[in-house]
């Protein structure tokens, strides 16, 4: 009997999130078997000349003294004239770009949508890599062409000695721990903070790296006072109409610290203000500033009449990232790139699905004007489209 495919090989996601996610790295050989890499190297090369697309060359001297960092977009003169080695080229969010990119996305869905971050691309020379560092997130490393040697060796922070004058961060006090040669296929598993090296072994080294992200706590905070900030009256605050003579006027009392507690209480504990921000925040563009609007809004009205002439299939914009939070049995509030929506009764069925599948059959008469009007919002927003 063979078993059925898993990300993981011979675990279950069930007991990867269990032992392994956000605990310690995990190798998987042949994760993929037969991997077709979906993106190839020239399509890469390609996207980095674009000047939308996120990209970075990283150059390095052979003896790994020197580190050089361009960004782009790059002109294709400037890879021909890259040395013989030791060099690689990175491309962000290419699941952004291409679609078949994305699909490779929709295997990482164990975790929630807010939580994955983007797929980014490393094509390197022989020796090439980003030499050794932490990263704040989760990431899956998977092999797509050539060989990576990855080595991985303890856990650092941002107080971790790392090499002066040099555009990329280097850690200095680097002791490989365990190594591995990664085939094409094979995928590695590292979480937040664990020290990785990965040094490509001959040419056409491609690697795709599945990132995750994970606000960090300042950000929250400082995400939900900027939200309260402007919507708090002036008049709101301090009261103590019981104030009784201290002893030494010099103390503050646990009674004005308890205050204190209530007023943050009041506005931070609070799961509906705390979903609403949260969901807009988490869903918010990775690149706002190229929001794909369609040149053509549409009506209520249009879709309406769209409909009565067949079935429409809607797909999610794959730079769009989609999320709800389910405030009572049937109340549900979708969120998609920073923006939310209300959705009551069958309308909450339109918002999971949206949230749980890339395509999404309209059919007429089966949904309300509610829900035909957030799907107008949506693809007036550039959130989905329309083949
Ligand atoms: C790479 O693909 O070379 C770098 C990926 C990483 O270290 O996170
Ligand atoms: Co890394």
């Amino acid at each position: 009997m063979t078993a059925a495919f898993t990300l993981f090989g011979e675990l279950t996601a069930e007991e990867f999130l269990r032992d392994y996610w956000q605990k310690k790295p995990l190798l998987i050989r042949n994760a993929f078997p037969d991997f077709e890499p979906p993106v190839a190297a020239e399509e890469v090369a390609g996207l980095a000349c674009e000047a939308d697309v996120e990209s970075r060359l990283i150059i390095q001297s052979p003896d790994g003294k020197e580190w050089k960092l361009k960004h782009g977009p790059f002109s294709e003169e400037s890879f021909s004239d890259l040395p013989d080695s030791h060099w690689t080229l990175l491309v962000q969010a290419v699941d952004h770009w291409v679609p078949q990119a994305s699909e490779l996305i929709e295997q990482f869905r164990f975790a929630p949508n807010w939580r994955i971050d983007d797929l980014m691309i490393s094509y390197a020379a022989d020796g090439g890599g980003v030499g050794p560092h932490y990263d704040n997130y989760d990431v899956f490393l998977i092999q797509a062409e050539g060989q990576r040697r990855w080595e991985v060796g303890g856990i650092f922070d941002e107080f971790s000695p790392r090499r002066e004058n040099t555009p990329v961060m280097i850690l200095t006090e680097w002791k490989e721990e365990q190594s591995w040669v990664l085939n094409p296929g094979d995928m590695l598993y590292l979480p937040p903070r664990v020290g990785h090296n990965g040094v490509a072994v001959g040419d056409g080294c491609m690697t795709y790296s599945v990132g995750f992200r994970a606000p960090s706590h300042e950000e929250i905070l400082r995400g939900l006072v900027e939200e309260l900030s402007g919507k708090l009256k002036n008049e709101d605050r301090y009261q103590d109409p019981d104030l009784e003579i201290q002893s030494n006027p010099g103390e503050i009392s646990p009674k004005a610290i308890a205050q204190i507690r209530s007023i943050t209480e009041e506005y931070l504990c609070n799961d509906s203000f705390l979903s609403d921000w949260f969901g807009r925040y988490m869903t918010e563009p990775k690149y706002p500033d190229l929001e794909q609007v369609p040149e053509d809004e549409i009506s209520l009205e249009q879709i309406q009449e769209v409909l009565e002439e067949g079935d429409l299939l809607l797909t999610r914009n794959e730079g769009s990232r989609f999320s709800y939070y389910q405030l009572a049995d049937d109340k549900v509030i979708l969120f998609a790139d920073g923006n939310s929506f209300e959705c009551e009764g069958a309308t909450c069925a339109l918002a999971t699905g949206l949230c749980q599948n890339v395509n999404i059959v309209i059919n007429q008469g089966d949904w309300s004007d509610q829900a035909l009007q957030i799907l107008v919002s949506l693809f007036n927003q550039g959130s989905i489209y329309c083949e």
